[in-house]
Formats: structure tokens, C-alpha cells, sequence
């Protein structure tokens, strides 16, 4: 058994998109367990519903089929005011092309999660310092994104996901962008955030050895979601996929 608790479980999950006459379901019947504290790496071909999956667990989408449990609350059914909610609470997104807002500066990008929230400017400001000090990128906290290279934007991405202190970061493809150096800045920032701040981060990624940071690996292919036996890292596989 594993010893880290639950954070989210799919249950028999299944995704449908209709399109005039044509019904895709990219996900179909998928089980997976994430636990909380665990980096998990998301592979598969072109297509195959990885960002699908990562939509659903960030609470973007919600299934068609099947319970979506996040700390053992059902949010399948949640309805958009709900779902808002979930993600401003739960869930920091970090995409491969950043998506900063381009007339914000880096400060101000990493500030624009917390301005929906309660909070007064000064622990905005802790808050905002804090994120941007621990990716590494406080010394560009004046600068616009075009004034930025593409690690340093995607540093600043990060800190804008974690400056909430939400418990799941789901990545789409975060070093699909960028030179290898970079992308290993990246990743190191990644499993930093789970071992040190026991964030969970499910990334998808098409780079083998971007996966080998995680400490498991899945594989999405026709709907079916496979474990890689190779990087089961201190997890415990047992029941944690299906
Ligand atoms: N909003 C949507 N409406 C209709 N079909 C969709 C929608 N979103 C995704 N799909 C379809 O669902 C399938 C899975 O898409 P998804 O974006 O999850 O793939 P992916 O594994 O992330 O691919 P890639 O590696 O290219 O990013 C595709 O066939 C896609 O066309
Ligand atoms: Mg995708």
C-alpha cells in the first residue's frame, strides 16, 4: 500500500467530445489513483488525451462518465461557479508556450492569481516576493515577458502556478519549448516543488528523459493507461493505476 495520502482518484473515467456526427472519446473507462506529494510524469502519442486527462484533474473540463474524486469529494457533476472555485483553491497550470500576459510585467503576472482573492496588498506582496524568489527569477520581477528568454518566462509561469499554494500542479508539455538547459532548469524547479514544498505535479510531457524526474511514469494510448515498470520511484504501484 502506498503510505502518502490520496489526492485524487478517476474512477472509471471517460471523456466524449461530439462533433456534428462524429463522437470522439479520447479516455474511456480510466482508472488512476495520484497521490499526494508524487511527481507524475504523462506520456503518449499525439492525440491520445493527455492534455484531456490534465483538464479534467485541474478541473477545466468535467467528465462525461465516471467520479473524479479530489481528496474524496466527487467533483464529476461540479457546475462552472464550483469548478472556479476547485482551481483558484487547488490547482496552479503551467502551460508550454507560459501564456504571461504580455503587458503585465513578471511581478505582475505572478500577483494576477491572488488579485481574485481576499488578501490584503501587503501579504499579496509576501506572497508574490516568495514564488518568484524560490524559481529563481526575483531579479526579472520588473521585467515584461518579451524582455524574457523562454526559461525565464516559463520560471515565471511557475511561480504565477504555485503563488496561491495550491496542493496539485499539472504541467502541459512545460519543456517543450525550450533548449535542454532550460528544460533541466525546469524540471529541477519541478521536483523541488514535490520533494521540498510536497507539492503533486502531473506533467505531461513527449520527452523520455524529462519522465525519468518523475517518480512514475504513465502511458496514455487509446484510452488505455499503462505504468512504466522502469521509473515506479519510491511510489508504490501497487493499486495506484488501472
Ligand atoms: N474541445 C474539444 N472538442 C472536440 N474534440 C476535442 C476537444 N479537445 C480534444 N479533442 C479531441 O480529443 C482527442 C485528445 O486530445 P488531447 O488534446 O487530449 O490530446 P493530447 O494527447 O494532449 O495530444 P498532443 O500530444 O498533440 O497535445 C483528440 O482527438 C482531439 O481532437
Ligand atoms: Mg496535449
Amino acid at each position: 500500500m502506498n503510505k502518502q495520502p490520496l489526492l485524487a482518484s478517476c474512477r472509471n473515467i471517460s471523456k466524449s467530445y461530439q462533433k456534428g456526427q462524429i463522437l470522439i472519446t479520447p479516455l474511456e473507462k480510466l482508472n488512476l489513483d495520484i497521490f499526494q506529494g508524487e511527481f507524475l510524469a504523462l506520456m503518449g502519442p499525439s492525440g491520445s488525451g493527455k492534455t484531456t486527462l490534465l483538464n479534467l484533474l485541474a478541473g477545466i473540463d468535467s467528465p462525461t462518465h465516471g467520479e473524479l474524486l479530489f481528496k474524496g469529494e466527487d467533483m464529476a457533476h461540479y457546475n462552472r461557479r464550483k469548478l472556479t472555485r476547485f482551481r483558484a483553491k487547488n490547482v496552479g497550470y503551467i502551460f508550454q508556450l507560459y501564456h504571461l500576459v504580455p503587458v503585465l510585467t513578471a511581478y505582475e503576472n505572478v500577483e494576477l492569481p491572488l488579485l481574485i482573492q481576499n488578501m490584503s496588498s501587503s501579504e499579496r506582496h509576501r506572497r508574490v516576493t516568495k514564488a518568484l524568489e524560490l524559481c529563481h527569477i526575483d531579479d526579472r520581477s520588473d521585467h515584461y515577458p518579451r524582455q524574457l528568454s523562454g526559461g525565464q518566462e516559463q520560471r515565471v509561469a511557475i511561480a504565477r502556478a504555485l503563488v496561491t499554494d495550491p496542493p496539485l500542479i499539472v504541467a502541459d508539455e512545460p519543456t517543450g519549448d525550450l533548449d535542454s538547459e532550460s528544460a533541466h532548469k525546469i524540471l529541477e524547479l519541478l521536483a523541488y516543488l514535490c520533494s521540498e514544498l510536497q507539492k503533486t505535479v502531473v506533467m505531461v510531457t513527449h520527452d523520455p528523459k524529462a519522465a525519468q524526474v518523475a517518480h512514475r511514469t504513465l502511458h496514455l494510448d487509446k484510452g488505455v493507461l499503462v505504468e512504466n515498470q522502469d521509473n515506479a520511484g519510491r511510489y508504490d504501484k501497487e493499486s495506484s493505476c488501472g
